[in-house]
């Protein structure tokens, strides 16, 4: 076991936001961070086909671990192939009352239901300016939780970040804040586009990640909103966490309210990527994330449609060792298979 798994393991010890507020400290003090620059693989460099985005590795650090943009430097000397920091809001707010994360360890999920807690965009901002690294950077943009004009507050967002950041999300997916969800909805989702694709974005990709609680009629209005968007819109993230809770759930916290994540996404959001890579498959840039933690699992989304993936709940069981061993396994897989490069698996199992 290396050090930093040893120390992953334990912050394991401590209550997950405790937990997860020490390791951003130690991050940031650059404790357990690798000091060796990490391998990149040629087989596995991915230029995201809309944005030409260029990643050394299809796998990325998915929104809200670091929602300050706090330690993206230190996150990217884990291997993560880009890193997206947020959720920020334009204000800062405290999010929701506390516990508000709890570990379904016999289920290796994650239930949270935060509420968009960050600083707000004045730090945020700051922060991105002193990034350095290489590793693209991605912006999540969010609104506050009282405000009276959303969609101004993600014009507001888009046109903060951009300037300083490899890509911007609209994230309309958390399940945390009231009524946020409900800008997925056609006509509303058709306002908020309408508004960011007048921002002021620097040229920069914008994506917009969407939940995975989606039935057909969602995702076909998601679908014909984002097609009339065409050239401004890079692509989707699929997906958020869910409202579901499958039957299978064997911890004493499976009822706690919020979204979940980990393991039993894996499948769900798979699904629901595949259903969008279906339609939207050569027009937009698919970011698949939910339930990622093994090579296999990064394998199935990249077949299920997806250009790039994103974790976040698996490394809370896993540690950051967590990324070397999938490059280690999606090599494995496409060696296996005969396969020379992860741009020959896109899409195979559409
Ligand atoms: C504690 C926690 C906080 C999260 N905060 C955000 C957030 O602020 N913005 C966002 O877009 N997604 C957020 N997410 C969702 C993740 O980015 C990701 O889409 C989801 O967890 C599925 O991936 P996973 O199963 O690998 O965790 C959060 C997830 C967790 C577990």
């Amino acid at each position: 076991m290396s050090l930093t798994d040893l120390g992953a393991e334990l912050v394991k010890l401590l209550p997950p936001e405790a937990a997860h507020r020490a390791t951003i400290r130690a991050l940031k003090a650059g404790l357990g961070v690798p000091v060796a620059p990490v391998h990149h693989n040629p087989a596995l460099a991915v230029t995201l086909p809309k944005s030409g985005l260029k990643l050394h590795s299809p796998v990325g650090l998915a929104a809200g671990f670091d929602k300050n943009c706090d330690v993206p430097d230190a996150m990217a000397k884990f291997g993560f192939g880009f890193i997206e920091c947020g959720t920020v809001t334009p204000r800062p707010q405290p999010g929701n009352p506390k516990p508000r994360l709890f570990r379904l360890t016999e289920d290796r999920a994650v239930i949270n239901r935060m509420g968009f807690n960050n600083y707000g965009l004045d730090y945020f901002v700051r922060r991105l300016k002193a990034y350095r690294g290489e590793v693209p950077l991605g912006a999540n943009v969010g609104a506050n939780k009282d405000s009276t004009d959303r969609i101004a507050d993600y014009v507001t967002g888009v046109e903060a970040v951009a300037p300083y950041a490899h890509y911007v999300t609209i994230n309309i997916s958390s399940p945390n804040t009231p009524g946020l969800r409900g800008l997925q909805d056609k006509a509303s989702l058709e306002a908020l586009l309408t508004a960011c694709g007048a921002a002021e974005r620097a040229g920069k990709p914008v994506f917009l990640k969407v939940a995975p609680d989606l039935d057909a009629q969602a995702i076909e209005d998601i679908v014909g909103v984002v097609r009339k968007q065409g050239a401004w819109l890079a692509g989707l993230i699929v997906s958020n966490t869910t409202l579901a809770r499958p039957d299978s759930l064997a911890s004493p916290h499976r009822d706690e309210a919020g979204g979940l994540s980990g393991m039993p996404l894996m499948e769900p959001s798979t699904k629901i990527l595949a259903a969008f890579a279906r339609e939207l498959s050569g027009e937009f840039d698919l970011i698949g994330a939910g339930g990622i933690s093994s090579g296999n699992d990064a394998h199935d989304k990249i077949c299920a449609g997806a250009h790039a993936v994103q974790l976040y709940s698996a490394l809370v069981f896993e540690g950051p060792g967590l990324v070397q061993r999938i490059h280690d396994e999606l090599l494995h897989r496409l060696h296996t298979d005969g396969r020379g490069y992860i741009t020959d698996i896109v899409g195979l199992a559409l």
